[in-house]
């Protein structure tokens, strides 16, 4: 028999279901059985179709809402944080902005402290605006400032506290669908104070790892987490800053004509900063329009300053400081800057690579 023939055959079989098939199929249910010619159109599709829509989140309405929780909602042991993810409408209301991404703003008020606690879920903060709270990881305060880009990798104890006389918000980044996936997580409360309250401008972390291109004697294994702390947003701001000089200059640099970009990485081991999370920044000139991509995974994008448009799958979105995408697998996406667009990125890019899933389109080049 032919493979047509056998379709013919199922279609045949579907549209007049005798009596004998739909007790073949109550039996099957019965015992827990499902067959694959019903529905493998759901279960192989053609190209990946995720149930997660693209989706925006502004920020003149996210820190509205999280300064009216600041009055409401004490943040302490048990709730452990202020954190208010992004539930992506197609997630059957998960908490979840991706299948694999946890995002979130969180929001500590003057003076409080969120207690230490760990687990195994990988962490990192980003700081659209605001200073003043210190992120203390494994008994290590870390200074959080705007632009700045911090790290908590899993199993590592944290804890924040607000020094000053102003609330901060900002957000947090996690793999908690990918670790729920997968059954691995694991979690354990620390303190209920942070261990160390003192108020470094900069991390121990950060004075042993953050020297450009310098690698301490003492720290030559290589580690699945990048050990930098926090990376700084004058380094970051510098880099994209060079990348269009230099492209003035004559000199490659850039991602495309306009497009500044550069990944946050393990300086042991040259990779992402964690293993189920990948991050970049990116910068575009006022005026650059980029082309349309298509990546196999899921990403979150903030706006760090400026104003643009962002197109995902056809929907056209005006976007300002601090609003959030999401950008599902597969779906196509592009910019176009009004102004000079700084635009940080989070995705679970290293997931999919380390599976080889990897593929990716970018219209009008070579496949
Ligand atoms: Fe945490």
């Amino acid at each position: 028999m032919t493979d047509h023939n056998t379709m013919n055959d199922v279609e045949n079989a579907m549209d007049g279901e005798s009596p004998e098939l739909s007790r073949l199929y109550a039996d099957f249910a019965a015992k827990n059985l499902s067959p694959l010619w019903t529905q493998l159109g759901e279960v192989m599709t053609d190209v990946p179709r995720s149930k997660a829509q693209p989706c925006v989140w502004r920020w003149n309405e996210l820190l509205p809402l999280a300064a009216r929780s600041g009055d409401l909602v004490p943040v302490g042991r048990g709730g452990e944080r202020r954190a208010i993810a992004l539930a992506n409408p197609g997630l059957n209301g998960r908490p979840y902005a991706t299948p694999t991404i946890w995002a979130a703003i969180q929001y500590l008020g003057p003076h409080e402290t969120a207690p230490e606690h760990r687990h195994s879920q990988n962490a990192f903060r980003f700081v659209v605006e605001g200073e003043g709270v210190w992120t203390v990881v494994n008994g290590d305060p870390v200074a959080m400032r705007r632009g700045d880009f911090l790290l908590t990798p899993g199993w590592n104890f944290h804890g924040h506290h607000n020094e000053t006389d102003q609330p901060m918000a900002w957000i947090d980044g996690l793999d908690v669908p990918l670790a729920e996936h997968l059954d691995v997580g694991f979690f354990e409360f620390g303190t209920e104070r942070v261990t160390d309250y003192s108020t470094p401008s900069v991390s121990r972390a950060e004075r042993l790892w953050a020297n450009p291109g310098l690698r301490p004697l003492s720290g030559l294994d290589s580690h699945v987490n990048s050990p930098i702390a926090a990376y700084r947003w004058e380094h970051t701001d510098r880099a994209l800053r060079e990348q269009l000089l230099l492209e003035e200059e004559g000199f490659p640099a850039t991602v495309e004509q306009g497009h500044a970009g550069i990944r946050f990485t393990n300086p042991t081991n040259g990779g992402d900063v964690m293993p189920t999370l990948r991050a970049e920044f990116h910068r575009l000139r006022a005026g650059t329009q980029t082309p349309s991509r298509q990546e196999v995974g899921s990403s979150v994008w903030q706006v760090f300053e400026g104003r643009g448009e962002m197109a995902v799958a056809g929907e056209t979105w005006t976007l300002e400081k601090g609003d959030l995408v999401v950008v599902p697998s597969w779906e196509p996406w592009e910019f176009r800057a009004e102004t000079q667009l700084d635009l940080f990125r989070f995705s679970d890019a290293p997931v999919i690579e380390r599976l080889s899933f990897e593929r990716s389109y970018v219209a009008g080049r070579e496949r």
